[in-house]
């Protein structure tokens, strides 16, 4: 298993594949085991490294997590099986706001796909949180560059990063949740559902 890992850092890095980083992870391990979490949906799979991760923060951990591009859900399938992690990990390859799920609930949903989307994810998503559950947003600090809009050049960028801002602004805003930032590896999210929502 972490041969298997090491291998999966090292495919990320050769192929260009963004992963979580890994401060990141290890504070959601922490909180998976901490939290007694046992069910999480995960929006953004890549190659299969935060939910192979995530699953084995406790052996009573299910993962469903929904990857759109193909070849990097095939590379997920892959390397789910080889950590025999396919009782647990359940891939499925879709665009996740275009997936219609089934009525399952989730303990914590880990959102970690396109950047310019979270609020959608978000508010797509949070109708399948247990009570008390959590939406754990992954770089929220977009590599340094929500701090320092006004130096980027690129229109793109700097529209990806005004929808960032737009989602802290949206988390901070949200009565049904409780929001932390955390200055944690690339920038966490934790949205807690308030009670009697
Ligand atoms: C940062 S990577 C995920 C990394 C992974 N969570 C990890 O840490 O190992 C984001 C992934 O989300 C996928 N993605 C982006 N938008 C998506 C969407 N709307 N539905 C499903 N997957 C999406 C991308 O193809 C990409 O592989």
């Amino acid at each position: 298993m972490k041969e298997k890992i090491l291998e999966m850092e090292k495919y990320a890095k050769d192929y260009n594949v963004p992963i979580i980083e890994k401060a990141s992870i290890s504070y959601i391990m922490q909180f998976i085991k901490e939290n007694n979490i046992k069910n999480i949906l995960e929006i953004g799979s890549a190659i299969g490294y935060s939910s192979i991760l995530m699953a084995s923060a406790s052996e009573d951990v299910k993962v469903t997590t929904i990857e759109r591009d193909q070849n990097r859900y095939m590379e997920c399938l892959k390397n789910v099986k080889a950590c025999e992690l396919e009782k647990r990990i359940n891939v499925v390859c879709q665009d996740a706001l275009e997936l219609n799920l089934a009525d399952v609930s989730y303990d914590l949903i880990f959102i970690d796909a396109a950047k310019g989307q979270y609020t959608k994810f978000f508010e797509k998503y949070k109708h399948f949180l247990t009570d008390r559950g959590v939406i754990i947003s992954d770089n929220i600090k977009f590599h340094g560059h929500v701090a320092n809009k006004d130096k980027i050049a690129s229109k793109n960028l700097k529209q990806l990063v005004g929808k960032l801002e737009n989602y802290i602004e949206f988390l901070k805003n949200n009565e049904e949740f409780e929001t932390t930032f955390l200055d944690v590896g690339d920038g966490l999210s934790v949205s807690v559902l308030k009670d009697g929502k």
